[in-house]
């Protein structure tokens, strides 16, 4: 990006540091003369906030966001990107998450496929991605970044599948350093990733991450995942393989250069699976 740091906002509570970005843009976009413009370009922003009242996660759900326990983070910048684009910017948010976090305590995140962090099996990271675009063009882009830092109890619908940094590493990250880290990170992979526009030149540093890389997945569909249990809207198994209606098993052979999921399916075929519509889980769990 061609501005080199990162304007900073911070709130002790907000409702969501996405929307708090969202509204921002809108604002800045609409003013005569602002600072944080410079001609119709957002400067690139990051807002943090020690807690988020109504934290928002992927698929319309919530993200659990108390006070000093987590690193709850939104970039807001404006890429050079075809909307159509936009959705690798969450693997290079991931990538760069996964980097910080390693920066920071001992601890090497994998990353489960498109943009969730994993530790010792469970979540320690997720990543929520809006933009805001025409056909062409996009105006501004936020990546909303949490990292569960030194929580120690999780509700219990997320209890068995979410951990944090503290419970994995034993050391209490300084969420300072851990949000410059992030953001030197994000900076580093996405010079990379503008010099072909794709993920091609990260495709190695996402792989060696990727937790289910070389093994046997389920993919689930999205009818299957509302139904909770496959049992409606998914059709047959698409691999013959054996899998509940709505889902199919394949082995994971790792990403293309836009950022799918390439994976051998039962009759030898390879299958590019695209972000958002549908759910990876490992053969016996969530990874
Ligand atoms: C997910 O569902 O895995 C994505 C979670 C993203 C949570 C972060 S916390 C900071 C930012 N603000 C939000 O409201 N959500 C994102």
């Amino acid at each position: 990006m061609s501005q080199t740091t990162w304007r900073e906002l911070h709130y002790k509570e907000i409702d969501s540091t996405n929307l708090q970005a969202k509204r921002l843009a809108r604002e800045w976009k609409a003013q005569a003369e602002t600072s944080f413009r410079t001609g119709d370009r957002i400067e690139k922003t990051v807002i943090t906030a020690d807690s988020q009242t109504a934290g928002r996660g992927r698929l319309g759900r919530s993200w659990d966001s108390p006070a000093g326990s987590g690193l709850w983070m939104s970039l807001l910048f404006c890429p050079d990107l075809l909307p159509a684009s936009a959705s690798m910017l969450t693997l290079v948010a991931a990538l760069a998450a996964a980097k910080g976090i390693e920066q920071t305590v001992s601890l090497k995140p994998q990353i489960k496929w498109p943009n969730d962090l994993v530790s010792d099996g469970k979540k320690i990271c997720g990543i929520l991605t809006e933009m805001h675009a025409d056909l062409h063009q996009i105006e501004y882009v936020v990546v909303g970044i949490g990292i569960n830092v030194t929580m120690t109890d999780f509700p219990p619908e997320i209890g068995q599948k979410a951990t944090s940094l503290y419970l994995c590493s034993g050391q209490k990250a300084d969420l300072d350093r851990l949000k410059k880290e992030i953001l030197k990170a994000f900076d580093d992979f996405y010079e990379v990733f503008r010099q072909k526009g794709d993920l091609s030149l990260l495709k190695e540093a996402y792989e060696e991450r990727l937790v289910s890389k070389g093994k046997q997945v389920r993919i689930l569909s999205a009818a299957s995942q509302t139904t909770g249990s496959g049992e409606s809207g998914g059709g047959e198994s698409a691999g013959g393989d054996g899998a509940a209606p709505g889902e199919w098993t394949g082995i994971c052979l790792g990403i293309s250069e836009n950022g799918g999921l390439l994976i051998r399916k039962v009759d030898g075929e390879t299958e590019e699976i695209v972000s958002g519509e549908v759910s990876v889980r490992g053969i016996y769990g969530y990874v």
